[in-house]
């Protein structure tokens, strides 16, 4: 997985409980206290998925409460500042996530290991929308938590709602 994933929840972590604390993730998680990584990296998944198992166990929270806290941050705080360009022109939290297939294969086609996930639309409505995440990593509950992150960086409202073991459906609050 790209290391950009790892950086941004090294900026959440640093941001809300200090330096120390992640640096004891980093350790928990049996990586040196000093590692660093960057957007250009590619980390192995188990790696990611490692750091993730630390802070909730450091930091005393649910894996839920960890997932939901980075995809939040994810979509409102770092991919705004860091993928800046990506989100030239778009207005909404509709137009972003009907643009997420491209978005991901540009952000990884020069890295030879990355397998961003796809996506598969169906209107329900005009403002109510099922997506269909596919990916052999299975993170459904990353996919919703960065949901909810889009719809506070667009202030909007979304209704979001597992129907499926791969699908959730969206309603646009507007
Ligand atoms: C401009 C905004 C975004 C950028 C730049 C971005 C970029 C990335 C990158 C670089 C990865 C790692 C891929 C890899 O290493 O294989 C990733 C993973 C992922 N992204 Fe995004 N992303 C964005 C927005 C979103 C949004 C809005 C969603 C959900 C609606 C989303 C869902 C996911 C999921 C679930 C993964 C985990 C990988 C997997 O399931 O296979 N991303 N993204």
């Amino acid at each position: 997985m790209k290391g950009a994933i790892l950086d941004a929840i090294k900026d959440l972590i640093v941001e809300n409980f200090g330096l120390e604390k992640w640096m004891d993730v980093l350790e928990n998680a049996g990586l040196s206290r000093t590692d660093v990584f960057t957007v250009r990296d590619d980390v192995p998944d188990e790696t990611v998925l490692e750091v993730i198992k630390s802070i909730s166990e450091t930091l005393n929270l649910s894996p839920q409460e960890v997932i939901d806290a980075f995809g939040e941050y994810w979509a409102s705080v770092y991919t705004p500042k860091v993928y800046r360009p990506y989100y030239r022109g778009i207005r909404s939290a509709k137009e972003l996530l009907l643009k997420m297939n491209e978005i991901h294969r540009k952000v990884t086609e020069n890295i030879p290991n990355a397998h961003p996930p796809r996506f598969e639309y169906r209107w329900e409505g005009p403002n109510v929308l099922i997506m269909k995440y596919i990916s052999p990593r299975g993170l459904v509950e990353v996919f919703m938590g960065v949901l909810k992150g889009v719809g506070k960086f667009f202030n909007t409202d979304l209704k979001i709602e597992r129907v499926s073991p791969d699908e959730v459906r969206i309603e646009f609050m507007e």
